[in-house]
């Protein structure tokens, strides 16, 4: 049985070692050390085609298994013999892994963390972004968009602007704050505590990083908590007012209605920001590198859609998913043991060779296939919202800036499974 490594870790140390032979586990130690910088981020593709070379199921130095073929990670994601790496899992690891930090127990008790028949019926009490209630949603993605070009407008005509900072940061928090009833005042609070909470659903967190990310935890539960408080009292015509009615109706324990509703709305601003905010600036920077496909979208705007799949595809912001086994069962050709934990590499799996012709191009005219929101019973929910604000995003972007370049390479967080720019400095030719 084996998890990622412990809280205690220093930065690409890695202690606790399987029994990988010791030229794979040097090879694997080498290579997640190389991913985990600024540098390894700034392009993992040569990294990942290091793995892959190394077969379709690779020992984790750490114990476990790094999945890169696609077939073999879209079949965990729908295997039904693979779970998520739940509560009962996790105080397995015992305490003073990371596993048993107080946010890594928290975000256990969130939707992408339980499994049947609990995550079943949890799902189901969320609902989902169906066509109504995305129209509804249509026109104020649109309208925060364009006051968002606005702005990046203005910093134009001085010069060179930080469209990450200015665009793709505050188009997530305004639309789920939008849908979630939130004071627009909170929004920075809230993307800040977003960015240090992630660190907890890293592969690899450092003890330092795992100290932010329970101090965050903590502050949003205060948060949140007060605000399913607000909404009982006040109940509207929003998302957690629903969840209450749908929870009450569920359950007569009040205590445990706001609990489960408490984690729902964690967990849906915890899922929209980061995560589409650097879809937001990838799509943005893939483009502006690719100017043949950058001018062809300005003449022909029905190709958004297929830019916004084509940049999932290509680097999409999640990186890494992971499951464990139910049972022994065989990998690809890997043995696998109950209870070891699978790293499914979908940054690589896109790019697999056996799945897309070409992967290193990037192809508007591609035919779609990646895994970059999941698969499965943990399909993404927020999947639809998404797309839209990225579309929405693509085409005012390409209508209003047509001559929209790139000032320079932007630098990417120090990380391996959520990426993160922390600028992107466009000018206008
Ligand atoms: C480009 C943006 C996004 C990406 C790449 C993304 C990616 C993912 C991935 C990979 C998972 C599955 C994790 C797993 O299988 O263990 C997931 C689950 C989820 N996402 Fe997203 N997400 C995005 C945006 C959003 C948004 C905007 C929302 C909400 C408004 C959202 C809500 C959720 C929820 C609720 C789940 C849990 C589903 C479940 O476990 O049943 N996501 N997302």
């Amino acid at each position: 049985m084996h998890g990622a490594p412990d809280a205690d870790d220093q930065e690409g140390t890695v202690v606790e070692i399987a029994t990988t032979p010791p030229a794979d586990r040097r090879f694997a130690v080498s290579l997640f050390s190389r991913l985990r910088t600024a540098k390894g981020q700034a392009n993992p593709f040569p990294i990942y085609a290091e793995l892959r070379s190394r077969g379709g199921v690779v020992a984790a130095p750490w114990g476990g298994h790094l999945v890169t073929g696609f077939d073999l990670c879209d079949q965990v994601l729908r295997g039904r013999e693979w779970l998520e790496p739940d509560t009962r899992w996790r105080e397995q690891q015992g305490d003073g892994t990371r596993w048993t930090a107080p946010s890594s127990r928290e975000m256990s008790r969130t939707l992408p963390a339980l499994n049947p028949p609990d995550h079943t019926w949890v799902r189901r009490s969320a609902g989902m972004f169906d066509r109504t209630s995305l129209e509804e949603l249509r026109g104020t993605v649109e309208q925060i968009t364009g006051g968002l070009l606005d702005t990046l407008a203005e910093r134009l005509r001085d010069g060179e602007a930080d469209f990450n900072a200015l665009v793709s940061e505050e188009l997530p928090v305004a639309t789920i704050g939008h849908w979630l009833g939130l004071p627009a005042a909170d929004f920075p609070r809230l993307r800040d505590l977003t960015h240090d909470q992630v660190f907890t659903q890293e592969l690899l967190p450092s003890a330092s990083q795992l100290a932010l990310s329970d101090a965050a935890t903590a502050e949003l539960r205060n948060y949140f908590t007060a605000l399913v408080r607000d909404r009982r009292a006040h109940p509207g015509d929003d998302p957690v007012s629903r969840w209450i009615a749908v929870w009450d109706g569920m359950e007569s324990d009040r205590d445990k209605t706001d609990e489960a509703v408490y984690h729902l709305a964690l967990f849906f601003l915890l899922a929209a920001l980061e995560t589409t905010s650097t879809l937001l600036s990838t799509t943005a920077l893939l483009l502006l590198e690719h100017p043949r496909q950058w001018d062809r979208l300005a003449v022909s705007p029905d190709l958004v859609p297929a830019a916004v799949e084509e940049s999932l595809r290509y680097d999409p912001p999640t990186h890494v998913i992971s499951r464990v086994a139910s049972r022994d069962c065989v990998l690809g050709d890997t043995e696998v043991r109950e209870d070891d934990m699978v790293h499914l590499m979908v940054g690589a799996a896109n790019r697999d060779p056996a799945r897309h012709a070409d992967p290193e191009l990037f192809n508007l005219h591609r035919k779609p296939g990646h895994l970059s929101f999941s698969g499965g019973i943990h399909y993404c929910l927020g999947a639809p919202l998404a797309r839209l604000e990225a579309q929405t995003l693509l085409h005012q972007l390409v209508r209003r800036f047509p001559g929209l370049t790139l000032v320079r390479r932007p630098s990417w967080a120090p990380r391996v499974a959520f990426r993160r720019l922390l600028n992107l400095d466009v000018a206008l030719s």
